[in-house]
C-alpha cells in the first residue's frame, strides 16, 4: 500500500500514545525504515504486521485496531490532507455513500498504482443501503466499518452498520447494511 496509509498508522499511534510508543512498535514489528513516503508503494505484510503489533500492545483485536483506525484515516489524514477529496464525494452521507463507488477514481489521480477498494450499493432506503465491498485483499472489512463511522461523525449522523453477508470468490466480498439518522 501506498506510503500515506502506514503514515497515518503512525500519526494515530504518535497522536494518542506518544514518539516512544511508535518506536517500540517498529522494532516489535522489525521494520527498519525511518520515514514512511506518502507516494512511495510497500509492501501489504507492512502495514498488516503494524496492525498486529499495535493489536498486541494495546490488548486489543486486530479488528478493534483497524476500525479505530478507519475513524482516524476520515477524520484525521481524510479531513486535514484530503479535505477537498472529501466535499467533492457529497454534502451529506447518504449523497457521499451513493458516489463511493468512484471515489477511489480521483484517488487514483494522485497515486497512480492503487490497488483500491471497489464499492456498490444497493437496496437503496430513505435511510439504508447495502454496501457491497470488494477487495484483492483480506481482513480489511473491519476497517470499512471503521470508515462507516468516521464519516458518520464527518457528516453528524448517527450511523449504524451491520454484516448482512459474505461472499467468497476472487476476491473478498462483503455485503453491509449501513443505516442512518437524519
Ligand atoms: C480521504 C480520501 C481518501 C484517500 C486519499 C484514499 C486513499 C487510499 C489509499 C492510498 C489506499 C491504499 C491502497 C493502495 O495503496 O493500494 C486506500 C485503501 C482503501 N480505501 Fe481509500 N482513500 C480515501 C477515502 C476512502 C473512503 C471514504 C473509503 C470508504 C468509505 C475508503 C476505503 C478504502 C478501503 C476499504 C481501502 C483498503 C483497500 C482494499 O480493500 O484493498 N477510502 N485508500
Amino acid at each position: 500500500m501506498y506510503g500515506i496509509v502506514n503514515k497515518s498508522i503512525e500519526e494515530l499511534v504518535v497522536a494518542n500514545y506518544g514518539q516512544e510508543k511508535w518506536e517500540d512498535i517498529k522494532v516489535k514489528s522489525n521494520i527498519n525504515i525511518e520515514y514512511f513516503i506518502s507516494s512511495e508503494s510497500y509492501d501489504d505484510d507492512i502495514t498488516f504486521t503494524l496492525a498486529g503489533t499495535i493489536a498486541t500492545e494495546l490488548g486489543v483485536t486486530v479488528d478493534e485496531v483497524l476500525s479505530l483506525f478507519g475513524e482516524w484515516w476520515i477524520l484525521h489524514t481524510g479531513k486535514n490532507h484530503y479535505g477537498y477529496l472529501l466535499e467533492s464525494g457529497g454534502d451529506n452521507f447518504k449523497t457521499f455513500l451513493l458516489n463511493l463507488p468512484s471515489f477511489h477514481n480521483r484517488v487514483m489521480m494522485m497515486y497512480p498504482k492503487l490497488t483500491p477498494p471497489e464499492f456498490k450499493i444497493s437496496e437503496v432506503e430513505d435511510n439504508s443501503l447495502h454496501l457491497h465491498y470488494f477487495s484483492k485483499r483480506i481482513g480489511l472489512t473491519a476497517f470499512v466499518y471503521g470508515l462507516m463511522s468516521g464519516l458518520g461523525k464527518f457528516f453528524n449522523t448517527q450511523v449504524t452498520t451491520d454484516h448482512v453477508e459474505s461472499l467468497s470468490g476472487q476476491s473478498t466480498h462483503e455485503i453491509l447494511k449501513v443505516s442512518w439518522e437524519n
